[in-house]
């Protein structure tokens, strides 16, 4: 699955924890291995970067996502690595495209960056970094927020897409010639007891209990004195769709999620009805 580049980010990784440079710093990330310029147009045009767009790069080696995010995408953008002397010739590029009041560098440990302020992150780290990161991005990525990582995925969170890329740089040496690209996107957290009032189903709210496993949602509600579990639910962003086999009619739900609010439409054989619902109990365990 992995592109020569990520193979040789494989075995420098190894050098270094094995001795070479292991009293240095602690990569967990990995060392620098350049993304070939290619990968990077590519994961940009994957994520559909264009001018509102902040890109963040956690572990930004010579800051080419970002630099390039701006200057070809018309893009904001910040990368953090742990590397001064990677860092400063970021920065200094930066100034010598005339960037610098839309992209900045910062030496810091990925995992204390701030990240919050990004609509997309790339990623070009090895994979038990990848693993660290996952709970960070739940927590702190706005939902809406498209993640893009050249050949390396999360462990349990599945990508919503997937795509490999021919790397020209490589044409003629030894391994593939290619790269995986995985693309996110951050879902709401919706795992939680919601109170959903339909007045067209029925007076009393119903106390649906979700649980959220990143872009799959599980649960189910009471109706009719019996137990329906909740079918086909995902949540892509914002937006949450499920199904419901209630006795008035299997319902196909489909809302927007803001917070503890979330509002929609159901439908059943072309009858649409209005519905709402408000979060009455956050689950004990962080909605993964
Ligand atoms: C494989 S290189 C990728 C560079 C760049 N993102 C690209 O795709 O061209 C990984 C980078 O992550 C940085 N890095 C590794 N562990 C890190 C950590 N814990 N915090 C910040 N940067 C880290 C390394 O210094 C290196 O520059």
């Amino acid at each position: 699955m992995t592109s020569s580049c990520s193979a040789l980010l494989f075995v420098a990784a190894t050098l270094f924890n094995g001795s070479l440079y292991a009293a240095d710093i602690e990569r967990t990330g990995g060392p620098y291995v350049p993304t070939p310029q290619a990968v990077v147009d590519a994961m940009l045009d994957f994520a559909k970067v264009g001018p509102k767009d902040f890109v963040i790069d956690l572990g930004s080696g010579d800051g080419r996502i970002v630099l390039t995010a701006a200057q070809r995408y018309s893009a904001r953008g910040q990368g953090f690595d742990i590397d001064p002397e990677l860092v400063g010739q970021s920065n200094a590029e930066a100034h010598k495209r005339g960037l610098a009041d839309r992209v900045s560098f910062m030496q810091q440990d990925v995992l204390q960056a701030r990240i919050d302020p990004a609509t997309v992150v790339t990623l070009y780290l090895l994979p038990g970094m990848m693993q660290n990161l996952q709970a960070k991005f739940m927590r702190e990525l706005k939902p809406g927020t498209r993640i893009v990582s050249h050949d390396f995925p999360f462990g349990d969170w599945k990508p919503d897409r997937e795509t490999s890329v021919d790397v020209p740089e490589k044409y003629g040496s030894p391994g593939q010639w290619k790269s995986t690209l995985f693309y996110w996107v951050v879902p709401a957290r919706v795992q939680g007891v919601w109170q959903v009032s339909a007045p067209a189903l029925g007076s009393e709210p119903l106390a649906l209990a979700l649980q959220q496993q990143y872009q799959v949602l599980e649960g189910s509600t009471n109706a009719g004195g019996k137990r329906v579990p909740l079918a086909g639910g995902k949540v892509d962003a914002e937006q949450v769709a499920f199904r419901l086999a209630l006795p008035a009619g299997t319902y196909e739900f489909k809302g927007v999620v803001d917070g503890d609010r979330m509002r929609g439409e159901a439908t059943q054989g072309g009858r649409a009805v209005r519905w709402t619902a408000v979060r009455s109990q956050t689950a004990p365990a962080e909605a993964r």
